[in-house]
């Protein structure tokens, strides 16, 4: 601890709805930091909070996430009459709101004129070329008659990836091999025009992106005051075909320091131009036929499938207490405090369909977790929505965590009818 900043119940941190992956991560570290946590969100979406979220906070502010005047006034009154010294995020599509509300509470927080670019891929695009970061050439459309003229063009070439300018979690995104795959894709990606649970509009247009080949990871950032502190590097694995999903991660990547640092950079310049300025931003990074970091995209939140956790447990740095250190005004804890390893896997199941069982077997180094419970649907496994459960491997090495994570999701029984 840097300095006399952590005095226990000091300050208080609104999180704009915290129901996310990385809630709990966030609610712990908060715990940890002595800083009281409180949560804007919808009345009915307060409802629905799980027990253990009820628990962690010290109270709510109900408002309409989808009405921005409206929940920037009900946020700002709620905050004033509180020791609220930050706002936080879960989800990138509410960075906006909270670049807002941060400026209008002259709290640390993020470039609300840039803000947009951190949820909109289309702005995301526009604000990588203005500063220079390294990402796929893309085009806008917002008809199948549009994609079919730009890829007849040639100037994004095959196989072509054809996304929704807004949502996350892979949803609609697919890679066409050909023109014969253009249609469902366009269609699948431009299907999205709220987000729930909170109705939040959604731009429905399609970005449509060069395929960038190569192996694929992670790099957070957490920003303090604008200078940007790079956090450990963390690799994907996803499936190949027509649908990326991932299908697991580990830390630490298994790169040189030099392609590290590389990726850390790249990420950091990511952050910068989509307005991070207090926070933190989960970048996706794929390393190039020859080796150069190119970035998928970047959200200002903390990441999710439980990277953070994935994160802690390979080097003891905890990004949800980087993330808050950053929201409220401190210079965050960034350097690893262990040298061990982590891999998270998912259990993917092959179709979809009513799930009958899933047995993840015990084993010594890891724990697991069901996400969808027998008796209830298992989407197509398309996007992250198809997962069953997943599993966490710690180990000294790096391959030794992926052989025992994937082990155990090898051994895993799976039925669905
Ligand atoms: N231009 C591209 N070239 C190669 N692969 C890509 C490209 N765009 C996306 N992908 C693959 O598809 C995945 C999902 O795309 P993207 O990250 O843009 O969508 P998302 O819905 O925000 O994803 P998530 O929330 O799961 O990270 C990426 O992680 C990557 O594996
Ligand atoms: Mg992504």
């Amino acid at each position: 601890m840097d300095s006399s900043d952590d005095e226990p119940g000091a300050t208080g941190v609104l999180v704009i709805e915290p129901m996310g992956n990385a809630g709990p991560f966030l609610a712990e570290a908060a715990a940890r930091l002595g800083i009281r946590l409180y949560a804007a969100t919808d009345e009915r979406v307060h409802a629905g909070y799980e027990p253990w979220l009820t628990r962690r906070l010290d109270g709510v502010c109900p408002t309409e996430l989808a009405d921005t005047e409206r929940a920037l006034d009900d946020m700002e009154k709620f905050c004033r009459t509180r020791r609220i010294t930050g706002v936080a995020v879960c989800w990138e599509l509410l960075t906006p709101l909270a670049a807002l509300l941060a400026e209008r509470l002259g709290l640390p927080g993020n470039d609300p004129w840039l803000a947009r670019a951190a949820r909109n891929k289309i702005a995301m695009a526009a604000a990588f070329r203005a500063a220079g970061v390294p990402a796929p050439a893309e085009a806008v459309v917002s008809t199948v008659e549009q994609a079919h003229q730009v890829a007849a063009s040639g100037r994004l070439g095959w196989p072509l990836v054809v996304k929704p300018a807004e949502q996350g979690g892979s949803w609609g995104v697919s890679v066409v091999a050909g023109p014969d795959g253009l249609d469902a894709a366009v269609a699948a990606a431009g299907r999205f025009t709220r987000a729930e649970p909170h109705g939040l509009p959604l731009d429905s247009r399609v970005l449509l992106q060069r395929y960038v080949p190569g192996e694929e990871f992670s790099a957070d950032t957490v920003v303090h005051d604008g200078v940007p502190h790079p956090l450990p590097v963390v690799r994907k694995d996803t499936t190949v075909g027509r649908y990326r999903v991932e299908t697991g991660h580990s830390c630490p990547a298994g790169l040189d320091a030099r392609t590290v640092r590389a990726i850390q950079d790249t990420a950091a310049r990511a952050a910068l131009a989509v307005g991070i300025r207090n926070g933190i931003a989960h970048t996706e990074v794929k390393l190039a036929p020859g080796g150069e970091p190119v970035v998928i995209e970047t959200g200002a939140r903390l990441p999710g499938d439980n990277i953070c956790e994935l994160v802690e447990a390979a080097t003891g740095v905890s990004e949800a207490a980087a993330y808050l250190r950053a929201v409220t005004g401190r210079v965050p804890h960034t350097e690893p405090t262990r040298d061990a390893a982590a891999a998270l896997r998912f259990v993917l199941p092959e179709r979809a369909g009513v799930l009958e069982y899933v047995v993840i077997p015990e084993a010594p180094g890891t724990h697991s977790r069901i996400h969808i419970r027998p008796g209830e649907r298992v989407p197509e496994p398309a996007d992250s929505s198809g997962r069953v459960g997943h599993v966490l491997a710690r180990a000294a090495s790096v391959d030794e965590a992926r052989r025992l994570a994937a082990q155990v999701v090898a051994d895993t029984r799976v039925k669905v009818s």
